[in-house]
């Protein structure tokens, strides 16, 4: 089996903090605000929930699982990993996909995660004071339709992502980790606080929580899947290029629970806070869509007193979160140029960060020129590769990896791999990605092209 003589491995608690940074991101604090609030908010939470607990930690489990026993970027562990158990190394295109859909979402992502970048000097520079619903949607709206501005602040967010990466495994990513992570959860602290303040937390938490069996559909279990993977990063590879500098001696099941509640409470937490926000600026409305973050809540930054510093420390707080899941986006396709080519972590950083760079200004054009440019199916170009990606890629990749774990690696295998957690877990796991996960995650896909019911 080839692997690196010098892999290296991170410190204690070090893989916690980055796949806890791969997963809270634009999905948490975008994303899962204005689709719970699109959903009719706690019924949709509770699928979520479900969501995460029967196909998103199992399958987490066995990407990271995957990724240590493999040592390696996900095309070669999958790869050693086939060869190992005498199985088609076909099963490498698990790998492939994974690489694949992480740049291909580095290159969207990028471009929104850019957003945050021009609203956070925006709440620096105090521009929300004052606002109202109209005057931030022509903010907003100017931003998008300014081509030049959207790729300076792109081409600043893929520079910073390659820079950490850069500086390798130890030196880059699980240092930028350390001090990143600490300072997300401090940010977040001070919204909560002051969303308390507001006086609109109790109605903010009903809305979230309140759970009216009427709301629920069977679309709304099909976006509550999608998102599951999404949030939780999985299906593409993140996790399993990070689970190759887990230390053998770390337990995966305890470890992916942490991470999927910190997830899950992020999500939670910055929802609690941004519907009290809502709820406390007069005509402003939950349902706000994609929106909801950089149209709404602004108007509720302006009009609130400290509205300003709580600008500065909530688009800190998603810039901070956006970064640590733009590093786990690349770090795979890195991994693979460096250990199977050879390349330098310098070389192959600027390489891919170059390469969707400029993918990414297909996404830049998605928001003016091309917006209305129909590519498939009434999609433009953004809208497409995050269909692609999203609602096929990733959970197709999540099937393969069920099924490659589940029913082609031996018991005794994965018994070795997960020997610090307890013997029940490894065996409601193993039962759960045989049956349950590739089930539900098939059902989303089949009803994407026959759609059963809506
Ligand atoms: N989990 C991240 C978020 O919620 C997005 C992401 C997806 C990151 C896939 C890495 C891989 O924003
Ligand atoms: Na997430």
């Amino acid at each position: 089996m080839k692997r690196l003589k010098q892999h290296a491995i991170w410190g204690r608690g070090s893989f916690i903090l980055a796949a806890t940074g791969s997963a809270v991101g634009l999905g948490n604090i975008w994303k899962f605000p204005y689709i719970t609030g699109e959903n009719g908010g706690a019924a949709f939470v509770l699928l979520y929930l479900f969501c995460v607990l029967l196909v998103g930690i199992p399958i987490m489990m066995a990407e990271i699982m995957l990724g240590r026993k493999g040592r390696s970027n996900p095309i070669n562990a999958v790869d050693n990993i086939s060869v190992d158990i005498g199985a088609t190394r076909v099963w490498s295109v698990i790998g492939w996909m994974g690489v694949v859909a992480g740049f291909v979402i580095l290159s969207y992502y990028s471009v929104i995660a850019g957003w945050t970048l021009d609203y956070l000097v925006s709440a620096l520079e105090g521009k929300f004071s004052g606002l109202n619903g109209d005057s931030s949607n022509e903010l907003f709206n100017a931003l998008l339709a300014d081509k030049s501005r959207l790729v300076q602040w792109h081409t600043a967010f893929i520079a910073i992502t390659a820079l950490v990466l850069m500086f390798g495994v130890t030196k880059g990513l699980e240092n930028a980790i350390r001090f990143m992570m600490p300072s997300l959860f401090i940010l977040l602290l001070i919204l909560l606080g002051y969303a308390y303040t507001t006086g609109e937390m109790v109605t903010s938490a009903r809305f979230m929580f309140s759970f009216n069996p009427a709301d629920l559909s069977w679309n709304s279990a099909l976006i509550a899947l999608g998102h599951a993977f999404f949030t939780l990063s999985i299906g593409m590879g993140a996790i399993m290029a990070y689970g190759a500098y887990m230390p053998s001696t770390a337990a995966i099941g305890k470890t992916v629970i942490t991470v999927a509640i910190l997830d899950v409470m992020v999500g939670l937490l910055t929802g609690v806070a941004i519907f009290a926000f809502v709820f406390a600026t007069p005509g402003i409305e939950p349902s706000g869509g994609p929106g909801l973050m950089f149209v709404t809540l602004p108007v509720a930054f302006g009009s609130m007193p400290m509205g300003t510093f709580v600008g500065i420390a909530f688009f800190g707080m998603v810039v901070l979160a956006a970064w640590s899941s733009t590093m786990s986006l690349l770090e795979p396709a890195v991994a693979f140029f460096h250990e199977r080519f050879g390349f330098h972590r310098i070389s192959a950083s600027l390489l891919v960060a170059g390469a969707a760079w400029l993918l990414g200004l297909g996404s830049v054009l998605s928001f003016n020129q091309w917006s209305d440019q129909e590519l498939l199916w009434g999609m433009n170009f953004y809208s497409c590769l995050d269909f692609f990606t999203t609602n096929l890629l990733l959970p197709i990749g999540g099937l393969l990896t069920a099924i490659f774990v589940g029913w082609r690696m031996k018991r005794d295998m994965l018994a070795h791999e997960m020997q610090q957690d307890h013997p029940r877990l490894l065996a409601v796991w193993r039962w759960i990605l045989r049956y349950v996960s590739p089930i539900a995650v098939l059902a989303i896909i089949i009803n994407l092209f026959f759609p059963i019911a809506t």
